[in-house]
């Protein structure tokens, strides 16, 4: 860590950690409807809590991106934060709105339209607060004495991101011009300009952690950029097949969309072809584990299954079904939480002046939540595809096939205990390794001994 308002990512990752563990415990209330017992409903019904842990689920993620802003702008850029304080302010700003919308769903106060569930008045608020953050750290890219390509995709990502929120919000009662639009919010940012911060956060791991040079890593990162965008952006017509959208959508959205694994397949190949050139062995293996294991699982949950139920053809029968919800959950995981875990992984020593990563809980933590979520994904796949039978080619009453599929969520509640176990362990890693210190090193570097407490150079020297 060179610069003191870097450690200001920490605030925002400590939140992270405790909108994460919240998202869970809804994930378990549903899992728990899901086989028929759902003893909460009177406080809790089943979409308060769908809402509740999908809109966590943003929330952390936005929380997590923004720490990684702040982490890494005023490094690349070489210079402080413009505005240290009001990076903490638009955090505690953010939390306040979040909880407000967290608590208003569990009164019945929200739009019902899925990840677009917080309350206009709401939507005002996040709009300021993100117009905050975009300020402070466009600012800082301004004043900077470097301007790096990862820098420039990180902010562009982020300001698009911030943009495309704003069609969420177009006024309108046709429920098709709804939904136009909502797909402008949810396909675009996961789909397109979140992958572009993708792109920013994992070029800015790989240059620190494998040690190849950065012009070999950026220059990748443009081709992968452009892919992205080349297929993304019409790949969006795969939402407008059936909600009352011109036909021609089947055509272009089939045809784009099924071009989109090639840039998640672009992004795994670069970062493993990355990890095996750099020559350096930097001793935080586990947040190069996070980083590739990112890339990859992206490339399986979003690319592989994106594309299982991506073609007209297909979807007809899987749409809105839980094979929807198996490819939600191993993309969001591979290509986001991942990402952040994988920044929080890395940073965490440089901001606590703590090495934690090569203890049992670090590596338990990454090999536990993955194969947790490989199993919880198969368990959604297998009630998936049963539902896609029986409702859907055999005509039964969807009520009387939940019925039926109740079985599947004894595993998926199996599988998801397995996970909940590897995030707690990397939960327990980041309280184990305290506060932010003040302590700036000269390198900014974990390998740097001397940017350590006394008590760790001396376990790292060992
Ligand atoms: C990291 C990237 C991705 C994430 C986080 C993601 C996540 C999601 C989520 C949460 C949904 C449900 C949205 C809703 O119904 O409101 C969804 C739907 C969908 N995704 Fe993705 N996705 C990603 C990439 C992809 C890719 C690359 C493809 C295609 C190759 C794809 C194909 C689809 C399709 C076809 C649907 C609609 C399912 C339906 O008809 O119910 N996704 N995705
Ligand atoms: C203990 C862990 C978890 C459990 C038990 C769980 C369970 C569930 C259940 C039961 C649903 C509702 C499916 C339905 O509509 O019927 C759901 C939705 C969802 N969950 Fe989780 N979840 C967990 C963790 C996660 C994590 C870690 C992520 C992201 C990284 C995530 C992302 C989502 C998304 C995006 C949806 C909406 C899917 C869709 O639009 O179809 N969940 N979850
Ligand atoms: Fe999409």
């Amino acid at each position: 860590m060179r610069y003191e308002s870097q450690r200001i990512a920490w605030w925002f990752f400590a939140t992270c950690m405790l909108l994460f563990g919240l998202q869970i415990v809804y994930g378990f209330i549903m899992a728990f409807a899901h086989t028929g017992h759902d003893g909460l409903h009177a406080f809790i019904p089943f979409h308060a809590a769908r809402a509740t842990h999908t809109n966590l689920l943003v929330m952390w993620l936005l929380c997590g991106f923004m720490g990684s802003a702040y982490f890494i702008i005023p490094e690349e850029c070489e210079t402080e934060l413009v505005w240290p304080w009001l990076a903490k302010l638009q955090l505690a700003a953010l939390v306040a709105v979040g909880v407000t919308a967290i608590i208003g769903f569990h009164f019945n106060w929200w739009e019902g339209r899925k990840f677009l569930e917080i309350p206009r008045p709401l939507d005002y608020l996040v709009v300021i607060d993100v117009l905050a953050f975009i300020a402070n750290i466009g600012m800082t890219v301004w004043r900077g004495r470097r301007l790096t390509t990862t820098s420039m995709v990180l902010f562009f990502g982020l300001l698009m991101a911030a943009l495309l929120y704003l069609p969420g919000m177009i006024p309108t009662n046709n429920q098709t011009i709804d939904s136009y639009w909502r797909w402008w919010v949810v396909h675009l940012w996961v789909e397109g300009v979140w992958e572009l911060i993708m792109g920013g956060i994992l070029a800015f791991l790989l240059i620190k952690l494998t040690g190849v040079d950065r012009e070999v890593i950026e220059k990748w990162l443009y081709v992968i950029v452009g892919f992205t965008f080349l297929s993304g952006i019409l790949g969006t017509g795969h939402h407008y097949y059936w909600i009352g959208t011109p036909r021609y959508w089947l055509v272009v959205g089939g045809v784009f969309s099924a071009l989109e694994p090639v840039a998640f397949l672009g992004m795994a190949i670069y970062a493993i072809s990355m990890a095996r050139r750099g020559g350096r062995n930097h001793p935080n293996r586990v947040a190069l584990q996070w980083s590739i294991g990112c890339a990859v699982m992206s490339f399986v949950g979003a690319g592989f299954l994106g594309f299982a139920h991506t073609l007209p053809q297909v979807n007809l029968y899987t749409h809105g079904t839980l094979i929807t919800a198996m490819h939600g959950h191993m993309a969001f995981w591979g290509a986001y939480a991942m990402l952040v875990l994988a920044m929080i992984a890395y940073t965490l020593p440089l901001l606590t002046g703590r090495n934690l990563y090569d203890s049992t809980a670090s590596v338990f933590a990454f090999w536990t939540a993955n194969i947790g979520m490989i199993a919880m994904t198969l368990a959604f796949a297998v009630a998936g595809i049963t539902q896609v039978v029986l409702e859907r080619r055999l005509g039964m009453d969807f009520l009387q096939v939940q019925t039926e599929i109740q079985v599947h969520f004894w595993g998926l509640i199996l599988a998801a205990s397995l996970f909940t176990l590897g995030i707690l362990a990397f939960i327990w890693v980041f309280i184990r390794s305290g506060w932010p210190v003040a302590r700036v090193s000269a390198k900014g570097d974990a390998s740097d001994v001397s940017a350590l407490p006394l008590a760790d150079q001396a376990v790292q020297g060992a």
